[in-house]
């Protein structure tokens, strides 16, 4: 069955999963996005393809999800949940699936538990599902070390280390985490929500726990600036000594006063590219990998994933539905 996709949003990552979406074969029948600079235009225009497509890029969702009636809306304008729920509210009403790489939609229950039962039973009754996934959320800090886990006959604690070199990732992927700010301009975009850094660490441990059926008692989650001690650049950012070089950031889940889950996640220019998964238990192990590039890789999850949503149960699910494989507690 050739797959109906809309891909609603068609910023950096949106555009790689309509890339990957049309070279996988799908469908591709609509395109919603609100920048100025993207409506109007032909998808294929704005995708750099050198071709068209015959798909404008359209601002008025309803019109668009109406007319071309979906299978699946892949979804990608933002990261929290109630700024997007709208927007996935009207893919549902006109019974479409819906992949979305919105963080905190990976375990809505978290920072959303009202909207997330709302969303639920709405999904339910029009028949659609809702995921939330992507790399993180959605994969390296929670999916990857649940599955890696299988091998354990007793554990005592995971942490995943990811470091990325910030200088290969996205314009918007650049400016999240504050570089060339000062720290203190750090500090208060970050307070009054101007840039987020990574959002989803509490996702990830609680989406983890879930999928080994750990009842952890306590979730935290931070982050900080890490500050350049010379000058760097990268193809968007000049970086004096002093200014924010990156972020290092953890979520971690506590079982009493026992850490038994740790993700850490340093992001800067320059850094190394790898994945560490460290599994401690019976037997230990430790996974490292050359690291995951973190758009691609995005685009790759979300339309790997569309067609195990059209095959799933309708409602709001987690990776949990979807993959079932971990070490059980
Ligand atoms: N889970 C994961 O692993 C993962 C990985 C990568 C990215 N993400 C998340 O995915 C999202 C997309 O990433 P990105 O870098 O492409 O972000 P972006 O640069 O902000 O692009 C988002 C696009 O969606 C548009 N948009 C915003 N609100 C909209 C609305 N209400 N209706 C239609 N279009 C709307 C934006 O238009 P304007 O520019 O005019 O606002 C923009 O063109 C981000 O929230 C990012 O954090 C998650």
């Amino acid at each position: 069955m050739t797959i109906r996709a809309v891909v609603y949003g068609v910023g950096p990552i949106g555009q790689l999963i309509a890339r990957v979406a049309l070279e996988k074969g799908f469908d591709v029948v609509g395109a919603i996005d609100i920048d100025p600079q993207k409506v109007g235009k032909d998808l294929g225009e704005v995708l750099g393809l050198g071709k068209t497509l015959g798909i404008k890029v359209e601002s008025d969702a309803d019109k668009v999800l109406r007319d071309s009636n979906p299978d699946v809306v892949l979804h990608s304008t933002g990261s929290f949940f109630d700024k997007v729920y709208p927007q996935i509210m009207r893919a549902v009403r006109v019974g479409a699936d819906v992949v979305s790489t919105c963080e905190t939609l990976a375990w809505p229950w978290y920072r959303y538990p009202d909207l997330a039962e709302l969303v639920d039973n709405y999904a339910r009754n029009y028949g659609s599902t809702v995921l939330g996934a992507g790399v993180n959320p959605g994969f390296v800090f929670d999916v990857l070390p649940a599955v890696l886990s299988t091998t354990l006959t007793r554990l005592e604690k995971i942490t995943v280390t990811r470091s990325l070199d910030a200088s290969k990732r996205r314009y918007s992927f650049q400016k999240k985490i504050g570089l060339g700010m000062t720290p203190t301009q750090f500090r208060e975009a970050l307070g009054r929500g101007e840039i987020t850094a990574h959002v989803g660490f509490a996702e990830s441990v609680l989406l983890m726990a879930s999928m080994m059926g750990l009842r952890l008692d306590r979730v935290e989650e931070g982050q900080e600036a890490i500050i350049a001690d010379r000058h760097y650049e990268t193809q968007y950012f000049r970086i004096e000594e002093g200014q924010v070089r990156g972020v290092v950031g953890h979520g971690s889940g506590f079982i009493g006063d026992k850490e038994v889950i740790r993700v850490e996640l340093r992001a800067c220019v320059e850094c190394e590219d790898f994945e560490e998964v460290r599994l401690m238990g019976e037997p230990s192990i430790t996974w490292r990998s050359t690291g995951t590039s973190g758009d691609p890789a995005t685009a790759a999850v979300i339309v790997n994933l569309a067609p195990r949503v059209l095959n799933a149960r309708p409602g709001l699910v987690t990776l949990k539905d979807l993959v079932n494989y971990s070490y059980t507690a």
